[in-house]
């Protein structure tokens, strides 16, 4: 079976091409290289031992798409191509519409052309939005704060809508809680760009001295401790979700979504603690304000996951925590250029 992975290069991407060759199935990575580097695809090789096929263009480029579609002869494809800062959508919301969502619509059209039916979107916790009670089930209200979140929530509109309309086409909306660690190698992980975003990067980069310290966003949340909680979920289990989704859905027809999280909240301190334990390093923080637009507390119900996909998360805090360690004392600037 041979896989178009749109934003292979990309964080989760990368991970998932991994687990996809374990499954014996080929990727063939999509990507532009807007938030990822070359260098990716020989850490892959060096990984898997498997020289991966990488296609160097935009998803907006419809007959780039097509013809790579015809000369992989891709079987399906998993979308993870797309921008994904909060905050940068707020300022750039015309760049976040025309990449996420403007551009999934090109790649289905692509797809119709190509007769490819299957498709696995990367959708986000997001869009709960701010949920009215936890754990959050597949069918709780969806609602956007920010461009970003609204685009997650259009193109999961655009795909249902679409979906129906094309009843023999299988699309996967897979909703991600908070994906952290990275492979067990410490050869592949996260690499953001400028100053992270993410709390798990920010904590890394505080450890290997790349930052002076942590500003926590509020301690004044009505949870345990006060500060934000988050389903943290390890990057390879994300991944294998993935394998899930495809191999037991996805040439089943129908619209079907899933929450890929694990069940467990941990707070910012639960993190900062965890990661001091996995590192030997302390981690400095400071009690900052609420940063705008966050909710107290956000975590899964994954249970659908488990009984339709038999898939579940089973990496631990520490795993998460120490892999993303591995990675960062390893590459402390990251990728090479
Ligand atoms: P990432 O930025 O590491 O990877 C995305 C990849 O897509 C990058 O390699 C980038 O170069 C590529 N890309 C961007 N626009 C493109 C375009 N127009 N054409 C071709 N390639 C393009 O991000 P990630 O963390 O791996 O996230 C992957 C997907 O999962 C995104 O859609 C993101 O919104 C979604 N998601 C991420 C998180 C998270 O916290 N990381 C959570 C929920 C959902
Ligand atoms: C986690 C917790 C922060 C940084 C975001 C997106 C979401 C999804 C995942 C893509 C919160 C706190 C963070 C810092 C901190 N992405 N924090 N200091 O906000 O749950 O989700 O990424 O789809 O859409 O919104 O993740 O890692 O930014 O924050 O105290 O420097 O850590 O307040 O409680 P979040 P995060």
């Amino acid at each position: 079976m041979n896989v178009l992975v749109t934003g292979g290069m990309g964080y989760i991407g990368s991970h998932t091409c991994i687990q996809l060759l374990q499954a014996n199935i080929t990727p063939i990575i999509f990507d532009n290289l807007y938030n990822s580097k070359a260098s990716v695809t020989s850490r892959l090789h060096e990984v898997t031992g498997q020289e991966l096929a990488f296609v160097k263009g935009d998803i907006r480029d419809k007959e780039l798409l097509v013809s790579t579609m015809r000369q992989y002869n891709i079987d399906a494809v998993i979308h993870f191509a797309g921008l994904k800062a909060v905050g940068e959508s707020v300022q750039k919301p015309l760049e976040y519409y025309d990449n996420n969502v403007n551009g999934t619509l090109v790649l289905v059209d692509a797809m119709r052309e190509a007769g490819v039916n299957s498709l696995i979107f990367s959708s986000s916790a997001t869009v709960y939005g701010d949920p009215h009670t936890v754990p959050i089930t597949e069918d709780f209200p969806t609602s956007a704060t920010n461009p970003y979140g609204r685009s997650k929530l259009m193109v999961e509109e655009c795909l249902t809508d679409f979906q129906k309309a094309n009843p023999d086409w299988s699309i996967t909306l897979l909703r991600y809680f908070n994906p952290v660690g990275s492979h067990q190698s410490g050869r592949l992980g996260e690499d953001p760009q400028g100053i992270p975003n993410n709390l798990m990067p920010f904590v890394a980069q505080v450890a290997v001295g790349r930052r002076e310290y942590l500003s926590v966003f509020g301690d004044d949340y009505a949870t345990p401790d006060g500060t934000g909680v988050r389903d943290y979920i390890h990057v390879m289990d994300l991944a294998d979700g993935h394998i899930a989704a495809l191999t037991k859905v996805g040439d089943r027809s129908g619209l079907h979504t899933f929450n890929l999280g694990t069940g467990n909240g941990s707070s910012v301190l639960d993190m900062v603690k965890a990661f001091e334990q996995a590192s030997g390093k302390s981690i400095a923080y400071k009690i900052a304000p609420r940063r705008a637009g966050d909710i107290a507390e956000c975590w899964a119900d994954p249970a659908k996951a488990e009984k339709e996909l038999g898939w579940k998360a089973t990496r631990s805090l520490q795993q998460m925590t120490q892999d993303t360690w591995r990675w960062q004392s390893e590459n402390p600037n990251g990728y090479p250029e």
